[in-house]
């Protein structure tokens, strides 16, 4: 089929690469001059695994670049929407881009055409698409206004794409509903995954996958509750790391025993320096903005964004606590992604930390296996960026992990411990063993967990190195 993407962000390129390699004729549009030069040049614009192969099979054939919507638009059955809807100052979701779309859409209507929002979006969105796009000449009947919540994670954003949980098709047509299935043919009936180059299967993954639909109004609400679901998750065991920590308990053993409870389930339990990223800050505002435009004020969502902005604030508290005072510091902070696996800084948790610390005087060295060039552009000469993590982390005070990076995890820590200047590290992301790091030698603070000080000489709460060749 033909389909025109619009908007080719992180969501938009992999929807419309992955839709490409599902075997459809795509046309990814783009109103950034500078974005469609650099993907018409071959360069892949995100950090995203098996998203440099998808392009490089696709590109200039089954997939193309555009700025011409409405070319695309006539050109294609299927018209799917994966613009921005970022947060107004009030916290609603900002429609504009997702507005102008539709109006530009209206005019190139030359046949029946689904329009799909894969943007995430408030309920009734749907409603006004249909409207705008009806206001501005298109005939009744000549299209149908779907939404495709889309549930990707940045970071594994192709194989989730390709191997989901759900498909959720929420329409009130049921010419809509089929043009939708026959989109997404190829893995509900399983027929992609006999490909001999498929996208390697990743564990855990059902297939086929399975397709859930519902009108349009309840595929927008599943997405905002999915999220909201999900941040309240993380805030609960970030709540619980609290309790935690004042009575002397370990949270990682709390988060095995609630998860093997089957109606829980391990998954999203990580206690650490709380969510950000582009979606579950804005998704959870503007949940909380459209239940209360329709009559129900959702204050357990309140409670969620409190308990995350608090626990940013806590880990604060805690590198305080650890190095007394702050001004003239350095620091080694390992991560500035809002996550592992990924380049993208919107909303990180890591980012705000970082800009916390250096209102505090602190120096920063920082090191990012993919964020660095966006987090450059941002803090420009405040931070020095290493290459790795051992050159961030010489002559430090202390380091502090940030982002849950498998690299991190992996570390030599004989080779960090002699880096460093205080053998201190502050781990926001559990990504450490205590006892492993007290054998050691280090003086390691987690969330949620006791601090682990070892038994050496100390010069006020910082630990003297011990020299361990
Ligand atoms: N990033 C995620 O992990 C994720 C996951 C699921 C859903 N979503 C949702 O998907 C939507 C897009 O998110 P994203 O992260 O891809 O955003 P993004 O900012 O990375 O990409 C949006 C793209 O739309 C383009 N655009 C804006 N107005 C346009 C117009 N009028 N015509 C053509 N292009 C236009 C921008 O230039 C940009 O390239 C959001 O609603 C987001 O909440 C994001």
């Amino acid at each position: 089929m033909r389909i025109a993407v619009v908007g080719s962000g992180y969501v938009g390129l992999v929807a419309g690469a992955c839709f490409a390699d599902l075997g459809h004729d795509v046309i990814l549009v783009d109103n950034d001059e500078r974005k469609l030069a650099a993907l018409n040049a071959g360069e892949v614009p995100i950090h995203e695994n098996f998203l440099p192969e998808l392009l490089q099979r696709h590109r200039g054939r089954k997939l193309t670049f555009s700025s011409d919507l409405q070319a695309a638009v006539r050109a294609s059955a299927a018209v799917f929407v994966a613009v921005g809807t970022p947060p107004t100052e009030q916290g609603d979701a900002d429609l504009s881009y997702v507005e102008s779309v539709a109006r530009d859409i209206a005019g190139a209507i030359n046949g029946y055409k689904i329009i799909v929002e894969k943007s995430t979006v408030p309920v009734y969105t749907s409603e006004w698409v249909r409207k705008v796009i009806l206001r501005n000449g298109a005939a009744a009947g000549s299209y149908d206004v779907a939404s495709n919540p889309e549930f990707l994670r940045e970071g594994t954003a192709v194989v989730d794409f390709l191997y989901p949980d759900r498909i959720v098709l929420g329409s009130d047509s049921e010419r809509c509903t089929s043009l939708l299935r026959e989109i997404y043919a190829p893995l509900i009936d399983g027929t992609y995954y006999q490909k001999p180059d498929a996208i390697p299967r990743p564990d855990g993954a059902s297939i086929p996958a399975q397709v859930i639909a519902t009108s349009t109004k309840s595929a927008e609400l599943i997405k905002h509750a999915s999220n909201a679901f999900l941040a309240m998750k993380i805030s609960f065991i970030n709540a619980v790391a609290t309790v935690c920590e004042s009575v002397g308990a370990n949270v990682q053993q709390i988060c095995q025993g609630i998860g093997a409870d089957k109606r829980i389930g391990p998954r999203f339990l990580n206690p650490g320096i709380g969510y950000g990223g582009s979606c579950f800050p804005k998704d959870l505002m503007a949940f909380r903005a459209v239940a209360k435009e329709c009559g129900y004020d959702f204050r357990l969502l309140d409670e969620v964004m409190r308990i995350n902005e608090e626990q940013r604030q806590r880990f604060l508290r805690k590198v305080r606590s650890a190095l007394w005072t702050l001004r003239g510091k350095r620091l080694a902070v390992l991560g500035l992604a809002f996550k592992g696996g990924t380049d993208d800084i919107r909303e990180s948790p890591a980012m705000l930390l970082v800009q916390a610390l250096l209102q505090e005087g602190c120096q920063i060295a920082a090191y990012d296996p993919a964020a660095m060039p966006r987090a450059q552009e941002v803090f420009h000469s405040q931070v020095d960026f290493a290459s790795n993590a051992y050159e961030a982390a010489r002559g430090a005070d202390a380091v502090l992990v940030l982002t849950e990076w498998e690299e991190f995890a992996t570390l030599d820590l004989t080779r960090l411990y002699n880096q460093l200047k205080y053998p201190i590290v502050i781990d926001g992301r559990n990504l450490y063993d205590p006892e492993v790091m007290g054998a050691h030698g280090f003086t390691y603070y987690s969330v949620g967990r006791a601090p682990v000080v070892p038994q050496a000489p100390e010069a006020g709460s910082q630990t003297a190195k011990v020299n361990r060749s």
